[in-house]
């Protein structure tokens, strides 16, 4: 088997080493502070990783990240089933459906997902399962699949789409890390039981990018996130300022998740959250990604370097692809992209709903069209960034 087995002593130790390394080096940079008590170790050092994003915030990328990585089962968006299948409009009426779903899914329950999948179904009814590295290798892949190289979704799609969930539950339970990626949080309280759970060891990282370029991305895709932007807006979607009220839906839950997290933390919430802004991984994608690893007590390998650096120096710009797909782009472009394309009126009305979030992430505002097109200014204040980590960490807050 391919996957990191630890014996339970060492893998205790490691995690508390990893625990000192990270309050020591980076816990001022990413305000991680300390557990309050290591009480959270679930059986077999299993530690569970949710990674809490928004539509078009890299987060695609991000999942990428982890589930190339040999110790990593992961899931996209598995609660899209949920939004899918439950027809009641409002996100705030499914949190409780989808935050049961993720738990279970955490522990490789995933009989949990029969309520939402067709009586009959197979591993391909799991949203963009051919995607996921786990269920394309052995054991959730049966033989004579057996590649020990990346295997091409269009080979796993064709060979690895067995009946049943039970493979895939099966080979859940061999790995050291679970990791879903879901852009279907807007807060973190209904997270609350999970963060108790003795059995979840729960990590959550919050992707967050400019709301300037979500917004040009999602008008991109506007026709593949109607039905969400529905359901964001609590079934009131019809309008012209549906994205620009998506918007102000998504920047508020960001400033929702930050102060759960970071300015009201409960004890059980300490030392599992990290905030992530995208520009920082596109700026120096190899140092976030270690840190991001680190933060989960993932290792990195030579081969996960050389496909960070693939997939984050491709040819391609931010030109308008399918919804979902993942493609090798050259990042800082599409990082970019919106100052060209995007016309200075919508710059300015996304800036005056997300105006407190950008704020709080050091989002740069820009004042005039010139700014806009002139690239070289910056637009992530590194130091306002440090400064509010610091500030957040400071007892008054
Ligand atoms: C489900 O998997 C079986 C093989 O286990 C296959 O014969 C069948 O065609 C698949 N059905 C669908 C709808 O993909
Ligand atoms: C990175 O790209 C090079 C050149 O295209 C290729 O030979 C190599 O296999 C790639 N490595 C990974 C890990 O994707
Ligand atoms: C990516 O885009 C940046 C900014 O336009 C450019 O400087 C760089 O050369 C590009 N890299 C590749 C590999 O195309």
């Amino acid at each position: 088997m391919l996957h990191f087995r630890v014996p339970a002593p060492a893998a205790l130790a490691l995690l508390v080493f990893q625990a000192v390394v990270v309050v020591l080096f980076i816990g001022w940079h990413s305000h991680i502070t300390p557990p309050t008590s290591d009480s959270n170790t679930a059986p077999g050092g299993k530690v569970h990783v949710l990674l809490v994003s928004s539509w078009r915030s890299g987060s695609s990328f991000m999942g990428q990240v982890f589930n190339h990585h040999p110790s990593v089962f992961y899931l996209m968006e598995p609660a899209w089933h949920v939004w899918g299948c439950l027809q009641r409009p409002g996100a705030r009426s499914l949190r409780m459906a989808v935050r049961d779903l993720i738990h279970r899914v955490f522990l490789c329950d995933l009989s949990v997902l029969d309520a939402y999948l067709p009586i009959q179904h197979n591993v391909s009814d799991l949203f963009m399962w051919s995607h996921s590295q786990a269920l394309c290798s052995p054991p959730a892949c049966p033989p004579p699949f057996h590649s020990h190289t990346t295997p091409q979704i269009t080979d796993c799609a064709k060979q690895c789409n067995v009946a049943g969930l039970e493979r895939a539950e099966a080979a859940c339970h061999t790995y050291t890390h679970v990791v879903l990626k879901e852009v279907r949080f807007f807060e973190l309280e209904s997270l609350f039981p999970l963060l108790r759970d003795p059995s979840i060891n729960l990590r959550i990282l919050h992707l967050v990018r400019d709301p300037r370029a979500v917004f040009r991305s999602r008008e991109q895709a506007a026709a593949a996130l109607q039905r969400d932007a529905t359901i964001v807006l609590d079934g009131k979607a019809a309008s012209s300022d549906t994205q620009t009220r998506v918007m102000q839906e998504i920047c508020r839950s960001h400033i929702r998740i930050y102060d759960t997290a970071v300015k009201k933390a409960p004890d059980f919430l300490q030392g599992r959250y990290k905030l992530v802004r995208y520009e920082d991984v596109v700026r120096d994608p190899l140092t976030e990604i270690q840190r991001m690893y680190d933060f989960v007590g993932l290792e990195m390998t030579e081969a996960l370097q050389e496909w960070i650096h693939n997939i984050t120096h491709g040819k391609g710009k931010g030109t308008p692809s399918e919804a979902f797909k993942i493609t090798k782009r050259n990042a800082s472009e599409v990082s970019q992209a919106w100052r060209t394309s995007l016309t200075f009126s919508k710059v300015q009305q996304v800036q005056e709903v997300c105006r407190s979030a950008m704020s709080l992430l050091g989002y740069r505002l820009l004042n005039t069209e010139a700014e806009q097109k002139q690239l070289d200014l910056d637009l992530t204040r590194v130091e306002k960034y440090s400064f509010t980590w610091l500030t957040s960490k400071s007892p008054k807050d």
